[in-house]
């Protein structure tokens, strides 16, 4: 029999603080507001802001990571909320659909689905919107093929993709001035 090696040691490091698994004070930067929650360490981020925020925008459509639903940005990079721990959250930025529009004023992207009709029921809508506005900046739109690639991780059961991609197609050429 080869030899397995010594056994890998899997104490902590003695600087990482144990938090839970009761609840406990997290501070986290939503939309800019600072806030502090109670909550136990196995909160999803999507749990947090749906339940104890009411930050309803962002949708559970599976909560394990297949629908797109729940997508926000932490850091200004489009994540999967139900996936993503609220507690790993601390000192990063989320940012949530309700946190888009400039007071009354919609994101250039969300005025785009309303006139491109990207959109029915809605349910998919606000994790669709995190998504495009991402993946025009990721530089991700440069076909329809690649829109559709990239996006690929926002299911829409209305099937609006054609209208959601010329709603893309919209925002990248107003961007690249064609
Ligand atoms: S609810 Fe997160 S991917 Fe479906
Ligand atoms: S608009 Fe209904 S699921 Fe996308």
């Amino acid at each position: 029999m080869a030899d397995k090696g010594a056994p890998i040691s899997v104490t902590q490091p003695s600087t990482l603080e144990t938090r839970g698994p009761g609840s406990v004070n997290v501070a986290l930067d939503i939309n800019g507001v600072s806030r502090v929650l109670n909550l136990e360490p196995r909160v999803s981020l999507l749990d947090a802001l749906r339940e104890q925020m009411a930050l309803t925008g962002s949708k559970k459509g599976c909560d394990q990571g297949t629908c797109g639903a729940c997508t926000v940005w932490v850091d200004g990079r489009r994540v999967l909320s139900c996936l993503t721990l609220a507690i790993s959250c601390e000192g990063r930025e989320v940012t949530t659909i309700e946190g888009l529009a400039e007071g009354d004023e919609l994101h250039p992207m969300q005025r785009a689905f309303l006139e491109h009709d990207a959109f029915q029921c809605g349910y998919c809508t606000p994790g669709q919107i995190m998504s495009a506005v991402a993946l025009l900046k990721e530089g991700h739109a440069g076909t329809d093929g690649e829109i559709a690639e990239w996006m690929s991780g926002n299911i829409c059961r209305c099937a609006a993709y054609p209208h959601i991609r010329s709603a893309i197609r919209e925002m990248r050429d107003r961007k690249t001035g064609q």
